[in-house]
């Protein structure tokens, strides 16, 4: 197998040296070269092909931000990662872009390595996978990253960002803001009192979850339009809720921090995803998997013998080429099977967002045991169950999706 090609850089020396020290042990399997700043990086980009870059983030002249900017542009099928020794950085709606792995300093051997290995083993699984890019090349209508969404997305990412500023644009979607007053104002969210005032209801939901109800809500509005007259978009919009938020939920019981709880919500609420595309693109053959699958949606077995992928696989490709964050593609690949087990040797939004979709779906299933034992979690297992219990129980009251 060809050695995968790493560019590290960084404006100190120190840095450069510790990682080539660091990373010797694994010379057989990468090469590895440095490069002192965003200038230099760019440079000997042009003169050789690498398949990943590791930038640290504040440095002189070009910083890390944008310096990856410019290379998701010029090598868009590079993997992008951040190695950085400022944790305020680690904020995860700032971390939307062109990064696909967030890494701190000080970092170890094992840490990297694994951040590098799941990088390259997603990006070949779906970049290489000929099924599954024939079936995306011939789309119709494959859903755009939505605009507002980007906009939202970019006032996040300032210092201070404005929370007027995202309310006018969100405001500009009527419909989506009425949504998000419904929301507001349930107590599926654990919400009680009533608000009317739609600035109200974004602070009360919070700039976390209503960027991540911003993007869901403008990819359902672009493929509403395209479905078969029976697809069930609200239970579709009301699945993704439950798995969001008990995911959400599963993350606080790990006691895991407050990022991977927006990246498991924000996962949990696009991981069905694959479903509309599927029925916006091959109505027929989406409706004859139903019928072979009598159940509210084809089952994974029907799509995988019928196209030879599963909608797993196709929306985890599309986020993929948006460029979201790896763990957010993780978690909508693996949210019908557990990862790899060398992915991570500890829970992640990919656990949550596993777990919570096979209990939401099956409340009694035991499935979940296996994998949980492998990260010590297993004695978690009746709380987890309560907690997508309680979630279904709660999303009754959902009115779904909004027609016209
Ligand atoms: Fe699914
Ligand atoms: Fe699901």
């Amino acid at each position: 197998m060809a050695k995968v090609r790493i560019l590290f850089v960084d404006d100190e020396p120190n840095v450069l040296q510790g990682l080539q020290r660091l990373l010797r042990p694994l010379r057989d399997q990468w090469d590895m070269e440095t490069a002192g700043g965003g200038s230099e990086a760019l440079e000997r980009l042009a003169q050789t092909p690498f398949d990943v870059i590791v930038s640290d983030m504040r440095m002189p002249g070009m910083d890390g931000a944008e310096l990856l900017n410019r290379v998701m542009l010029l090598y868009p099928g590079m993997i992008r990662i951040v190695l950085s020794g400022y944790s305020n950085q680690e904020n995860f709606s700032r971390s939307i872009g062109p990064m696909h792995q967030y890494l701190s300093k000080p970092c170890t051997l094992a840490q990297l390595e694994n951040c590098i290995n799941r990088a390259c083993f997603l990006h070949d699984h779906l970049k290489k996978n000929q099924t599954l890019l024939a079936l995306i090349s011939r789309l119709q209508t494959l859903p755009s990253m939505p605009a507002l969404y980007t906009q939202v997305v970019s006032e996040l990412k300032q210092d201070e960002p404005s929370l007027e500023k995202i309310s006018q644009l969100i405001f500009q979607d009527p419909s989506m803001t009425a949504k998000i007053l419904q929301l507001a104002n349930s107590s599926f969210f654990g919400f009680y009192s009533q608000i009317a005032d739609p600035l109200r209801a974004i602070k009360v939901l919070g700039l976390d979850m209503i960027h991540s109800l911003v993007l869901t809500y403008q990819i359902f509005s672009q493929l509403d339009s395209k479905l078969p007259a029976t697809f069930n978009l609200a239970k579709l919009w009301n699945h993704q809720l439950c798995v969001a938020q008990a995911s959400k939920k599963l993350v606080f019981l790990w006691g895991l921090n407050k990022s991977i709880r927006e990246e498991a919500f924000l996962a949990g609420l696009l991981h069905d995803l694959g479903q509309l595309i599927l029925a916006a693109n091959y109505p027929d053959e989406f409706l004859r998997l139903l019928a072979l699958s009598q159940d509210i949606f084809p089952s994974v077995q029907a799509e995988q013998d019928a196209l030879g992928v599963t909608h797993a696989d196709l929306a985890a490709g599309l986020f993929a080429l948006w460029g979201l964050p790896t763990s957010i593609i993780e978690a909508v690949l693996y949210h019908h099977q557990p990862p790899p087990a060398w992915f991570y040797p500890a829970p992640t939004a990919v656990t949550a967002v596993y777990v919570a979709e096979q209990l939401i779906q099956a409340p009694a299933t035991d499935d979940v045991a296996p994998y949980l034992e492998t990260l010590n979690l297993l004695d978690t297992l009746p709380s987890a169950r309560k907690i997508c219990q309680d979630t279904l129980a709660g999303a009754s009251e959902l009115e779904g999706w909004p027609h016209e």
